[in-house]
């Protein structure tokens, strides 16, 4: 499917592999949300986009920002019919150190980060028969030490999907779980001698991928890999 009458929601969109998808689908035609906390980040990111773009400072772990940012691209962009969720955070601790404030910070945001963006969404993306993706992880297929909170928000977000799949995949809505690998952003640096990892536009082309498949295809889940860290 082309992507040019299409309207996207992307939260995360102030850096990283958010910011890579929001360019990467304008670029395809589609006007885009750009959804997160910082402002002046947004600002920057729309200024270097030539396509239709909304600021919409967001913080998703509250509901009425989330109601705000939906109600608002609805009538900027004139519909919403697709649901990127990309905002996520990180706090790599082993249990026996970790924090309530961590763990509930990185449940919080990725994992009812993506159930509260999307929820609020639904109703508009079930309308049009859009598009539902999520940034996993391939941490929520091959857990590490160290981050167990945000191994389990990941498998949390693994089954929120595959859940939503079964009401709406029959309505016409697709719901696609993206599950990178170490990737090269704000989050984390890779530069531990293990190989080349993805940039975040790796990222952002497996989710325009996913997007423009023919109506009668959708793409479930997609693992990206880094190649020389596998
Ligand atoms: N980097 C990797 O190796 C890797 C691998 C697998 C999966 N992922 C996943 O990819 C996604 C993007 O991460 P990234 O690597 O691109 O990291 P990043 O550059 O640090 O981006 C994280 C994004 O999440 C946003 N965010 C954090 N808390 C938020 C909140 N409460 N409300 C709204 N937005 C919030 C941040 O924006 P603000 O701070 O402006 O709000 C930022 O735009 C995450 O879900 C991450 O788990 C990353």
């Amino acid at each position: 499917m082309d992507l040019e009458s299409r309207t996207a929601i992307v939260t995360g969109a102030s850096s990283g592999i958010g910011a890579a998808t929001a360019r990467a689908l304008a670029a395809e035609g589609c006007a885009v949300t750009l959804a997160a906390r910082r402002e002046d980040r947004l600002e920057e990111l729309d200024a270097s986009i030539d396509g239709q773009t909304l600021v919409s400072p967001t913080d998703v772990t509250d509901p009425e920002d989330v109601q705000a940012m939906v109600d608002e691209t609805r009538a900027a962009l004139g519909r919403v019919d697709t649901v990127i969720n990309v905002a996520g955070v990180l706090h790599p601790e082993a249990v026996a150190e970790s924090t309530e404030a961590a763990v509930r910070e990185q449940i919080d945001v990725n994992l009812e980060g993506t159930m509260r963006v999307t929820r609020t969404a639904l109703p508009d993306v079930l309308e049009t028969e859009g598009d539902v993706i999520a940034v996993s992880s391939l941490n929520a297929k091959h857990p590490a030490a160290g981050g167990s909170a945000y191994t389990a928000s990941k498998f949390g977000v693994n089954g929120f999907c595959r859940s939503l799949r079964k009401e709406v995949g029959r309505e016409g809505v697709g719901v696609t779980i993206v599950l990178p690998g170490e990737v090269e952003t704000e989050m984390s640096q890779w530069d531990d001698g293990e190989g080349r990892p993805l940039e975040p536009a790796d990222v952002a082309e497996t989710i325009v991928f996913a997007l423009t498949r023919p109506d009668h295809v959708t793409i479930t889940e997609l693992d990206v890999a880094a190649a020389e860290r596998l």
